[in-house]
């Protein structure tokens, strides 16, 4: 069982600006620095980040760490930081302006220039490298390669929220210029859904109603073209990315595919009876 770790309530904290969920940073007896956020009450923000976090490890794709918390009467996740000491994390939205000069920063939702083909060029560049601490099999050349398993996650969970803040590179003297884990998987695996539609869809003989069918709805942060009114879908998205370097594209698919699913499940059995919702 997944632990619940109950932070003091007369910790001290700052609070974190980033993000539309409630967080504030704290340092834990360790003395890291740890980000506590609360999922939205009445959702599954919560076991969804810490399922995914979970599947990311199964599947070694370089991850944020996240724990299942309460705080003050709140209930949450814990993440230590990812950030190494004088170190600095610089968003995809900061990147990409400072490439395409036209490039809207401030827009966090649905901004159809967050292009897909716009990302090639940031990651391919030899000087960034894989995530700080992550052993890089050896198909893997560069940061690019490493961030097509974070897009192939988003088309597993469905994680609706790859938007240009939720990814990006870390800059620090004792490491250079790092793709940061993957982080921010709140949004997934149908986590605003009521149980009882989730039964409902995994045991309708109706295809519209289908889990396959609600899967295939989800839609990622990344565009195709400036010009779509809609986002790519999460599995297109992969497949868009996964085109791009097609053996790392298969290196990945090949991880997946040789996960056991009773690794899935005891992944979600391991979840503390009632963080059901
Ligand atoms: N483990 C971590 N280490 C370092 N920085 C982190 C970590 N987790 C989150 N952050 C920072 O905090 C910001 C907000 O966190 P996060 O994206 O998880 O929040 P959110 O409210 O769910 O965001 P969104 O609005 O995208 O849903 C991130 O953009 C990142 O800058
Ligand atoms: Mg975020």
């Amino acid at each position: 069982m997944y632990p619940i770790i109950h932070i003091p309530a007369d910790t001290s904290s700052q609070l974190e600006q980033m993000g539309t969920k409630a967080k504030e940073w704290y340092w834990d007896i360790e003395n890291r620095q740890v980000l506590f956020k609360v999922g939205r009450p009445g959702t599954g923000e919560n076991w969804a980040e810490k399922v995914c976090c979970e599947i990311c490890r199964a599947l070694d794709i370089p991850h944020a760490e996240y724990e299942l918390a309460s705080w003050k009467g709140r209930d949450g996740v814990i993440s230590p930081t990812f950030v190494p000491n004088n170190g600095r994390l610089v968003h995809g939205n900061e990147l990409l302006a400072k490439i395409y000069p036209d490039y809207e920063e401030t827009v966090t939702y649905n901004s159809s220039q967050h292009l897909i083909q716009r990302i090639r060029p940031v990651l391919r560049a030899t000087e960034i490298g894989v995530p700080i601490g992550w052993d890089k099999p050896q198909v893997i050349e560069n940061a690019l390669d490493v961030f097509i398993s974070y897009i192939m996650l988003d088309a597993l969970v469905s994680n609706q929220d790859r938007h240009h803040e939720n990814w990006g590179l870390i800059v620090s003297p004792e490491y250079g210029l790092r793709l940061a884990p993957t982080f921010d998987h709140a949004s997934s695996l149908g986590r605003n859904e009521k149980d009882e539609k989730r039964i409902a869809r995994l045991e309708t003989n109706d295809r519209g109603q289908s889990v396959e069918h609600y899967c295939n709805r989800a839609r990622s942060g990344l565009y195709l073209a400036t010009s779509d009114n809609r986002p790519l879908g999460t599995v297109t998205a992969f497949y868009e990315i996964a085109k791009m370097r097609p053996a790392s594209g298969r290196y990945w698919l090949r991880r997946l595919e040789a996960i056991d699913l009773v690794v899935f499940e005891k992944i979600v059995d391991n979840l503390p009876n009632g963080s059901s919702r």
